[in-house]
């Protein structure tokens, strides 16, 4: 059996220098493979309501929706930890649902932590989190689920006062006790300083190459994803067009016979078809 990659690995291979690599997942057979190509870490992401579901935004995405996709994934991944995200207004409104909606992505979404967006003014419900013993990825930066805050997907932490903020909140998430933190679309030497400062790993996504590991959404890397391609994302595959190439292909020889040949279809005794006649 494969050895999970768990809280301790990331801890020590930011020890060790070691870059930590993490990409989002959402279903069965694509965990499966991502899994089986020895990344260390999948996020199922609420980043689903855009490249699965379609939305304009993370923010209609359900608990229900997550707990779904946490299974999925679950269920097609040896090696990789698991992190389930909690989706918008899941942990708001107290400290009692959101340990409550953390602990349904574990027990239920079968993931083995969560990610909770947001520093100092969610600090008392991650620390509820960790004290139920679930372990904590941050996200600072760009945080999708505040778009309608920041007026518009855009890069954080470009002022004075908000990049101190983001530095500020990093040191009060590892002390609280989250096992590393996920920094999105922030000046990469401002991702320097923050990962230079803290002992738990930095995982950028559009932060530059100075943080712990990187994270990116599967679709974007494998260019699955045609609705935006953002700046940081590269794309190490175009398996969009391999998909639309093969869907022509299978359309002209479907119309034209050549599909099925002999090799994909079944026999069935000569003495028993005759008798169908
Ligand atoms: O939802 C998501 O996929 C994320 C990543 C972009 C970090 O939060």
């Amino acid at each position: 059996m494969a050895k999970r990659f768990t809280v301790n690995d990331f801890i020590e291979s930011k020890k060790n220098g070691r870059k930590i690599s993490m990409l989002t997942a959402y279903d069965y057979s694509m965990a499966k493979l991502l899994d089986e190509s020895g990344v260390d870490s999948l996020l199922v992401g609420d980043s689903l309501g855009m490249v699965v579901l379609g939305y304009e935004d993370t923010l209609q995405v359900t608990m229900e929706d997550m707990i779904h996709h946490c299974r999925a994934v679950s269920r097609g991944v040896k090696g990789a930890m698991v992190i389930g995200d909690m989706p918008f207004m899941s942990y708001h409104v107290s400290i009692e649902e959101t340990v409550r909606n953390a602990g349904r992505l574990i027990k239920e979404g079968l993931a083995q932590s969560v990610k909770l967006e947001g520093g100092s003014e969610i600090a008392d419900k991650i620390s509820a989190v960790i004290g139920a013993q679930i372990p904590v990825v941050g996200h600072l930066g760009l945080t999708p689920q505040s778009v309608n805050m920041f007026g518009g997907f855009k890069v954080q932490g470009k002022s004075e006062d908000a990049a101190k903020k983001i530095i500020e909140d990093a040191l009060l998430l590892e002390e609280i006790g989250v096992f590393a933190i996920v920094l999105e679309c922030v000046p990469a030497e401002l991702a320097k300083i923050i990962s230079e400062k803290l002992t738990i790993p930095t995982i950028g996504i559009g932060a530059g190459a100075y943080c712990d590991g990187q994270v990116l959404v599967t679709q974007d890397m494998l260019g699955m994803y045609s609705d935006f391609v953002p700046k940081f994302a590269k794309q190490y595959a175009q398996v969009g067009l391999s998909i639309k190439e093969a869907v022509v292909s299978y359309g002209e020889e479907t119309r034209s016979g050549a599909f099925p040949e002999k090799k994909h279809t079944f026999k069935i005794d000569a003495s028993i078809l005759e008798k169908l006649y």
